[in-house]
Parts: C-alpha cells; structure tokens; sequence
C-alpha cells in the first residue's frame, strides 16, 4: 500500500428535502450568490422554485447564469467569471449535474485569477484559491459533487481537458435521491455507467497489497449492478434510488483511490471522444472501458480473474484465469448492453475518420495511463477494437 492522504471536505447533506437547507448553507458563506445551472430540467422540476426559495429566505442577493450544456463549454466559463468580477460575488451554487458543477468550478477558480481560464486546462497556468462552491446534485454520475477536478470543452479546437486543486472541491453538497427520479432512463444508465467506470479507473492498479480498498471498490460495483435495473425499471424506487447517488459520490470522493494509483487511460480516450463528438461521458465510457480491458488484460491476468469473480460471480477456473478474465469483461460488456448503453463506436454512428486524431490529441502531452502506460498507437489499437 502506498503512503496516502486522505482530505475530503466537503459536507456531504443527504436523504429526502436536503434541498431546504441550502439556504442555510450557502448563507455561511456570503450574500452575492452566483446561480449556476443547465438547460432547464431544474425549472420543469420544480427545484428551482425550492432553491430560490431557501435562498431568499435566508436574505441572499441573487444573480443567475444559465445554459451549461453537456459537456460544459469555456466561452459560458468565461461569461461566468466576468460575472462574478463584475458583481463581487461571495459564493458559487451549482445546480445540477457534472457539467453545472465543473463550469461552477473553473468559473470559481478563474474568478480568483488574472489570465484566461483555459491556463489551468493546458497547463500554463496553476489554480490556487477559488470562490467557495456548493452543489445541489440532480444526477448521480460524474462525482464532481466531492472531487477536486474541473472537466472544460474549448469549443477552439473541441479540446476537453481536465484540472484539478484542493480548493476546487465543493464546502457542501446537497443530495437528495428524489432529485433523480426525472432522469430519463438514458441519463440514469450514462450515470450508472460512469460511476462504475470512476471505480474500475481505480481498481485496475498495479499495486499489490490493497486489500481493502479492492474490496470496497468491488462492493460499490456491486451495489450500483444490484440497484441499476430496479432505477430503470422503476425511476421512483427511493431506496434503490439513494443506493445509487450514495455509490456515485464514494465512486469518486477518493477514499476508493487510498494507497493505490489508478488508471485513467479510458477517461482520457473518452474526452477525446465527447470532445470531438458531443456524446455524453457515460455512454462514451461504455464502449471504451471494454475496449481497453481487451487491450490490457494479459498484464495482470489476476486481477481480471479476481473482477471477474468478486463482481460478476463467475467461477475462478485455476486452470485458465484467461477464461475467467475475459468472462468477467463479457459480464460488463453484457451489463451495460442490458441497460441500453452502447458498447461500440459505430452504433452511436463514430466511424474511423477521427480516430487518428484522438489518439494524437490523446498522447499529446505524454502517455495516457497507468496499469498501462498507452502511447499514440496503443489509443489507435483501442479505438479500433472500439468500433
Ligand atoms: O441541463 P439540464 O436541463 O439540467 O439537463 C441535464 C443534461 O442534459 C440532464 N439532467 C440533469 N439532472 C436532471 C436532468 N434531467 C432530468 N432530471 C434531472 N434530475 O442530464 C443531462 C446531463 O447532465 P450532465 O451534467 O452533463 O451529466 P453528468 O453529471 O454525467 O456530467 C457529465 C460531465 O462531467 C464530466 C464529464 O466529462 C462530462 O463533461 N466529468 C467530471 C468529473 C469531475 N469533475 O470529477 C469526472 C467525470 O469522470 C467526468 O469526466
Ligand atoms: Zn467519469
């Protein structure tokens, strides 16, 4: 086990009209409040109302910034933090999903700084303070309720890039399950799958002694397998609906990543996907994370063995781990198939043309990678397994 530290502050406010108090929390941290949401599956909702209401009540000034798309563009980021220069603003809510939140992080961290945003997803610049944050969650998935990352598209070359800082991580975050029950069935399924991704990111490692955290990462799969067909077929199950926000977070507050490096090869392939393409992040995930376990797996034969066993129950063949392996990545392939992901570039209508630029933009700046380090032609080989 690696030496580790763990810090994850931010206040976690969960279960059923959590979203009454955000008033209150957001009030600890100033009046100027900045407003951040999408496309308006918060007004149809009904908890924009509830949130403006909590807000006033606690005598905040609110100004609102609307219109993060999928995929959270820079241009919106940098209208964000002329609006919070502008207005003085004490304190960022993001209302929504991955994208709302990231935007509300970059524009919390730009708002700090003096140069263009994108400095901190190109490297050429480094945050060091941002706005304080919160969130109030309306779709388990991406995590960023509780990471210190930031994942921007610049429309200027369709590059999606992440960054990341300490400061960056949320004060609070309000999850209340009923908030997801209007996903539609599309949505919940990218989620299930992302979240499942930020886990096997982790628990491909080629770090040997992680018992614990091997097995915490398996009984989260397995909790978001056991519940995600009961969210499908019945979008208003509260309980199954509270196993999978609760599992979303933990995939990616990085306790599951304690002692251990991870991997992060198939979120770099797929944000050169969802860069170029515009897909959502899970669905892209469903198709790369196959892929490239096809393309690995002969690096560490044990531990596919083991993911195969521990999460999708397939026996342990002594006689051939390979079989055990590869049927443990057939379980996966077959599960997000049965929650009517995509498993293959082309039936989300991807065919090769860009391949070859994916896998540059990819390895630009270095190997993506760490079970494996991947080069340009490695991201090449999977992308073509992908299709
Ligand atoms: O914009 P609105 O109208 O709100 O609609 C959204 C959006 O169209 C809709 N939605 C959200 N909550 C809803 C709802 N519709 C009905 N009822 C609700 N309760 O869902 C759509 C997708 O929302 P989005 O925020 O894009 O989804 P997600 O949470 O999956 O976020 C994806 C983004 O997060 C990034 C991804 O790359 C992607 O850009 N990631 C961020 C990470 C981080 N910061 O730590 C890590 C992840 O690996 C990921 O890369
Ligand atoms: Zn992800």
């Amino acid at each position: 086990m690696k030496n580790f530290v763990f810090q994850n502050s931010t206040k976690i406010i969960f279960g059923q009209d959590t979203e009454q108090q955000v008033g209150q929390e957001a009030a600890l941290y100033g009046k100027r409040l900045l407003l951040h949401y999408g496309g308006g599956s918060i007004k149809k909702s009904g908890l924009y109302d509830r949130v403006i209401q909590s807000l006033k009540a606690k005598g905040m000034e609110i100004f609102e910034l609307s219109g993060v798309m999928p995929n959270p563009r820079v241009s919106l980021v940098r209208e964000g933090i002329s609006l919070c220069k502008e207005k003085n603003i004490d304190i960022i809510l993001a209302v929504g999903g991955g994208s709302v939140i990231d935007s509300a992080k970059a524009i919390a961290a730009g708002a700090k700084y003096d140069g263009d945003v994108w400095d901190f997803f190109d490297g050429k610049g480094q945050i060091t303070d941002c706005l304080p944050l919160g969130v109030v969650l309306t779709i388990p998935a991406a995590g960023s309720e509780s990471s210190s990352g930031s994942v921007i598209t610049n429309e200027d070359g369709w590059y999606k890039k992440s960054t990341g800082h300490p400061s960056m991580r949320p004060k609070f975050a309000i999850l209340n399950p009923v908030l997801s029950y209007t996903l539609s069935a599309y949505q919940t399924a990218c989620g299930i799958t992302d979240m499942m991704a930020h886990i096997m990111e982790r628990y491909f490692t080629n770090e040997k002694n992680v018992e614990l955290t091997d097995r915490l990462c398996e009984a989260t799969l397995r909790t978001i397998i056991n519940n995600a067909h009961t969210v499908l077929d019945d979008p208003e199950n509260y309980e199954a609906r509270a196993e999978i926000m609760w599992s979303g977070t933990i995939a990616h507050n990085d306790l599951l990543s304690t002692g251990r490096i991870g991997d992060w090869g198939s979120h770099d392939i797929e944000h050169e996907i969802s860069g170029i393409y515009d897909i959502a992040h899970g669905a892209g995930l469903a198709i790369v994370f196959p892929a490239w376990m096809k393309y690995v797996y002969k690096h560490d034969i044990n531990r596919f063995a083991q993911f195969a066993h521990r999460v999708w129950d397939v026996e342990m063949n002594l006689n051939n781990l390979e079989k055990t392996a590869l049927m443990g990545i057939e379980k996966l392939e077959a599960f997000f198939q049965s929650i009517n992901m995509p498993i293959r570039l082309q039936e989300i209508k991807i065919d090769d043309t860009h391949l070859e630029e994916m896998a540059r933009k990819g390895t630009e700046s270095g190997p993506l990678g760490n079970f494996v380090k991947l080069h340009k032609e490695d991201v090449l080989h999977i992308l073509k397994l992908a299709l």
